[in-house]
């Protein structure tokens, strides 16, 4: 099993942001998080590894199962140490990388496997592996701030396969990159997912979608309009989510 979300909600104050949430994503898919600003989609994703904890519901990721219940303190707490385990294997990369700016690329990748106990010769051999992936062999000894927003991208998805996740989460990765360096980090999505690895994506970029996307979540005002496939991209089912692919 890839993802599995039950009727999940969240407040802030006053303000629902996400209502009765439910989908599911088969192992090794990639699912883009679709819906204009304010829709509830980052607030989605950070809900999937508990950066958020939800208000009421059920979230099943990386064969690990949360519940939780409307009125009770959040538990399990973002804090928790199940919650804990859950980000070891839910990875997330970031629209501004957030790479550390004091440590080199390889520091980069190395600080978190070597915090958990991994060898420093195995983290590192693991993070020279993965730079090449990236078409980054030559920038190990750098630092993030030499390098341009594709490269620092290309390294922060390096960095977040280094605990060798089941799920990686992407807020909005190429908004701030350029076309054609996009298609740098469609071809590497592409390729994780050819190696089985589930992801969910938020982006505003339908073209930037359409390439890497097996399924589609369309959200509006915290809701779910429109589910499915890739297929959708091409038949979309309701006039929301076909007027938000026109314009
Ligand atoms: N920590 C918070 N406290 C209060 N309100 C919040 C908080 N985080 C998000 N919100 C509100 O929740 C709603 C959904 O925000 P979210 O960031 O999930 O939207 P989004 O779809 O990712 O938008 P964007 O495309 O602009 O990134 C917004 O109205 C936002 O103001
Ligand atoms: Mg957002």
């Amino acid at each position: 099993m890839g993802i599995a979300v039950q009727s999940l909600s969240k407040s802030f104050g006053d303000h629902q942001v996400l209502r009765d949430i439910s989908f599911s994503i088969n192992k090794g898919e990639t699912t883009v998080l679709l819906g204009s600003s304010g829709a509830g989609k980052s607030t989605l994703l950070r809900m999937l590894n508990l950066l958020e904890s939800p208000d009421q519901g059920t979230l099943n990721i990386a064969n690990m199962e949360f519940t939780f219940h409307k009125g009770q303190k959040p538990s399990p707490s973002s804090a928790s140490a199940k919650a804990c385990q859950l980000r070891r294997k839910v990875g997330m990369v970031f629209q501004q990388y957030h790479l550390w700016p004091h440590m080199t690329v390889l520091a980069n990748l190395m600080e978190a496997p070597v915090q958990q106990g991994i060898s420093k010769a195995e983290a590192r051999d693991k993070a020279i592996g993965l730079l090449e992936r990236m078409g980054l062999p030559d920038k190990a000894n750098a630092w993030p701030s030499s390098l341009s927003g594709g490269q620092q991208q290309r390294v922060a998805i390096a960095r977040a396969l280094m605990l060798s996740p089941e799920v990686l989460l992407f807020d909005e990765p190429t908004a701030a990159l350029d076309p054609a360096i996009t298609n740098q980090v469609v071809e590497i999505i592409n390729e994780l997912q050819a190696s089985g690895i589930t992801m969910v994506v938020v982006t505003h970029e339908v073209d930037f979608a359409r390439k890497i996307a097996s399924r589609v979540v369309y959200l509006e005002n915290g809701e779910i309009v429109e589910e499915g496939t890739a297929e959708r991209f091409t038949a979309p089912q309701t006039s929301a989510f076909k007027s938000y692919l026109q314009h």
